[in-house]
């Protein structure tokens, strides 16, 4: 594959119908929890990109049996014990999530267990659930990134744990770690994603939620065993932005999206779009296995306005936010974001790019440690060059660059097409089929 892209036309209008791939935290929380049960778990539409397969690459390592035949998945998983081996090398690539809820799930074994990841990974906060962990019994041979040596124990003890940066990883990671205790795990959490919750409470597994307006409290006793999880993984609402806010940018131009999850702990790009002035309706709404399913329908908008985002919906839309500028950069007016830090702590400090590309793009920003202010230009159209590097290969880099393209015009030459892989592989193809 090129790992160049040269964009120097804009997207004609279009009026189409399209899927996209599976969701990437449903994907990888399906591979992890099915390695835990000793029966075959089934999946269909389980994302195959980088930070899925390194998943399963990972369970493999770990003493599961998995098959993979074109659409349909299989797993069988090991039970709660962790095959015996010295040492264990895992590689969790690209991806944040693998790499800390990998070890959550390993709190209960006594090999030595060797993290590695690729040069993003490496550059990412580690702490956050090194902490926690330690708490539980786990021992660690360093105290921040990557590469992490782990050594669990036998019985761990449940804890006691504060969650306050609004993150699902830190939180899943403290959940999969309790369920291998023999005691109650009490967690109190920023609100974020709760598809583990979702999955859990379908398996039957002992948790207990109250949601308050601003944390969850959730108390989780330890389980020996748990059911295979038979699952169809709906599309992924973070990979759907991209195309939503294409649309939205494109004055003519029509998109239905099937069958996606709208977990609402997912869809704060809806609620800001429509803030902003967006067309955005969802159509065919079910509910499956505990999430939230729907078709979204979006039109392009003539006139969008600035927003004074709230910062309560940040966790709900924090893949988002590059894209989400976009249409800050074309509204009218001023759009402030803050309470952001978490951007920075992505694939890429994607605060410092986000304020790197709109200063390329020549539509005026001031960021701060934490916050955008974007002044947006309803006439914007580029003729200019523009270069985007994406040192750190960061996929959601390279589409936002990409949407921006073929929204507002000008020549861009944009590193490195093989990013998609981590999340999206399908990205330019559906790019194609909009085109055509
Ligand atoms: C994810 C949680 C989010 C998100 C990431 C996927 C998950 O990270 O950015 O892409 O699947 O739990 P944080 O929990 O660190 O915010």
């Amino acid at each position: 594959m090129k790992k160049i892209l040269y964009i120097n036309q804009k997207i004609n209008s279009f009026k189409k119908e399209i899927f996209v791939e599976g969701d990437k935290s449903l994907s990888i929380r399906w591979v992890l929890i099915s390695s835990l049960s000793k029966k075959k778990s089934v999946s269909y539409n389980l994302l195959k990109s980088e930070d899925v397969m390194n998943s399963i690459k990972c369970i493999k390592a770990l003493g599961s049996k998995v098959k993979l035949i074109k659409n349909k998945c299989e797993i069988i998983g090991n039970g709660f014990n962790i095959k015996k081996k010295t040492k264990i090398f895992l590689n969790a690539g690209n991806s944040g999530t693998l790499g800390r809820l990998i070890l959550g799930l390993l709190i209960n074994s006594n090999n030595t267990i060797k993290l590695i990841g690729d040069k993003s990974l490496s550059k990412r906060d580690f702490s956050r659930v090194i902490e926690p962990l330690k708490k539980f019994g786990a021992k660690f041979n360093t105290k921040k990134t990557l590469p992490i040596t782990m050594k669990g124990l036998e019985n761990p003890k449940p804890i006691s744990y504060l969650e306050t940066k609004g993150s699902a990883q830190c939180k899943t990671t403290v959940m999969f770690a309790a369920l291998k205790t023999k005691g109650v795990t009490k967690i109190k959490a920023k609100k974020s994603r709760d598809h583990t919750e979702l999955l859990f409470k379908y398996l039957k597994l002992p948790i207990k939620i109250k949601k308050k307006e601003k944390f969850d409290l959730i108390k989780l006793k330890g389980a020996r065993k748990i059911e295979p999880l038979n699952y169809n993984i709906p599309g992924d609402i973070s990979s759907c932005a991209f195309f939503i806010v294409l649309t939205v940018l494109s004055n003519n131009s029509q998109l239905l999206i099937k069958n996606v999850n709208i977990n609402p702990s997912r869809t704060g790009i809806i609620r800001i779009l429509k803030k902003m002035g967006a067309f955005i309706k969802l159509k065919n709404q079910k509910i499956y296995k505990g999430e939230k399913i729907a078709d979204i329908f979006v039109k392009g908008s003539k006139q969008l306005k600035s927003i004074n985002c709230p910062a309560k919906w940040n966790s709900s839309a924090i893949d988002e936010f590059l894209i989400i500028f976009l249409v800050a950069a074309k509204a009218k007016g001023v759009s402030f974001f803050k309470n952001l830090e978490e951007l920075n702590q992505k694939e890429s400090p994607r605060l410092i790019w986000a304020s790197k590309i709109l200063d390329f793009m020549g539509i005026k920003n001031i960021m701060t440690k934490n916050s955008l202010k974007i002044y947006g230009n309803p006439n914007l159209f580029l003729k200019k060059k523009i270069i985007i590097k994406n040192f750190l290969k960061d996929h959601r880099v390279f589409m936002m660059s990409t949407i921006a393209a073929l929204s507002f015009g000008g020549y861009w030459k944009i590193n490195d097409v093989d990013s998609i892989k981590t999340s999206f592989p399908k990205f330019l193809k559906i790019l194609r089929e909009l085109r055509t």
